[in-house]
């Protein structure tokens, strides 16, 4: 996979899942990443192909629960992000799922206590030799290219002296939440840049020929959602973030959606009724 003068779909944990993710491409995302999955989750997982949607699904031994979807469409182009502390377990979450994907990442750069307390995401960002066996144990044994996102360090020497020894394990790609720094800005020299809350806005930021009206994007993403049988809490979090980015949950739409518990609830409230049946009559 090529990494330079892209413009990719940031990793965003329950809202980029499959639906987001083919929106996004569909507005022009070159490169999309999953939201990150945790290794301990996905090593319980069986890889199932799903006949009805198309679609390839790992499965979660036990709870039945989809922790992973894709499909071929998105093949060349989805990143699965992981959140990892250990090197064997990464790899073995890595090599169930390393031929349905583009591109295996690891995330270094989540503040939230829950990966902290795993010692994963930015706790990662303190133990170089830890990222040094990550990454280079993926690289020896997958042949599906690795990449891993970082977030700044306090001091810039700091920062680029990582940058600089994770570019020595022969990662392909480091994305850089940059916070203050602009991401392609010619003080990096980056040619690619990622977006993360612009697109989960309004998807279509990806979109050459500009933006389309908000209204229009949150339907072709409740239709994508309910093609593939997105996970219901997935599509209510990611447009209640919608909603309280352009609106107010406390009005009649975001009050509706809190409330809706299935597909066709969502489908009514949006005026889908009739994609949602066309959809589940066509389902063998
Ligand atoms: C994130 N971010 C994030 N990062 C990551 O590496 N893995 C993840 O799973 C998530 N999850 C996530 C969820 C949500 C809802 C948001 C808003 C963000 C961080 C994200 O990828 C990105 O680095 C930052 O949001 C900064 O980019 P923007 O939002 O300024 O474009």
């Amino acid at each position: 996979m090529d990494y330079r003068n892209k413009h990719i779909l940031a990793p965003m944990v329950r809202v980029g899942t499959l639906p987001l993710r083919l929106l996004a491409a569909e507005y022009g995302a070159d490169i999309t990443y999953g939201e990150e999955i945790i290794d301990h989750k996905m090593i319980k997982c069986e890889r199932r192909a799903n006949e009805t949607l198309g679609s390839v699904d790992f499965v979660e031994r036990g709870t039945g629960s989809v922790v992973f979807r894709t499909c071929d469409e998105e093949k060349d182009r989805v990143v699965f992000q992981m959140g990892t502390s250990d090197a064997v377990r990464a790899l073995a979450a890595a090599q169930l799922v390393c031929k349905d994907v583009a591109a295996i990442d690891i995330n270094m750069g989540c503040p939230r206590a829950f990966s902290l307390s795993g010692g994963m995401g930015a706790a990662l960002l303190s133990k170089p030799e830890l990222i040094h066996d990550i990454l280079t144990t993926l690289k020896r044994n997958l042949n599906t290219p690795v990449t891993c996102k970082i977030r700044l360090l306090k001091s810039s020497r700091d920062t680029v002296e990582l940058a600089q020894q994770i570019e020595r394990t022969g990662v392909s790609a480091l994305a850089v939440h940059g916070r203050t720094i602009l991401n392609s800005s010619s003080e990096t020299s980056a040619t690619s840049v990622m977006v993360a809350r612009g697109a989960l806005w309004n998807a279509s930021i990806f979109c050459a020929k500009g933006k389309s009206s908000w209204s229009d994007v949150k339907r072709e993403y409740l239709r994508k959602s309910i093609l593939w049988d997105n996970d219901v809490k997935s599509t209510k979090h990611t447009l209640k973030e919608m909603i309280m980015h352009y609106s107010s949950l406390e009005l009649a739409e975001g009050k509706a959606v809190i409330k809706s518990e299935t597909d066709m609830d969502l489908a009514k409230l949006y005026g889908e009724e009739e994609y949602y049946h066309l959809v589940n009559i066509n389902r063998p």
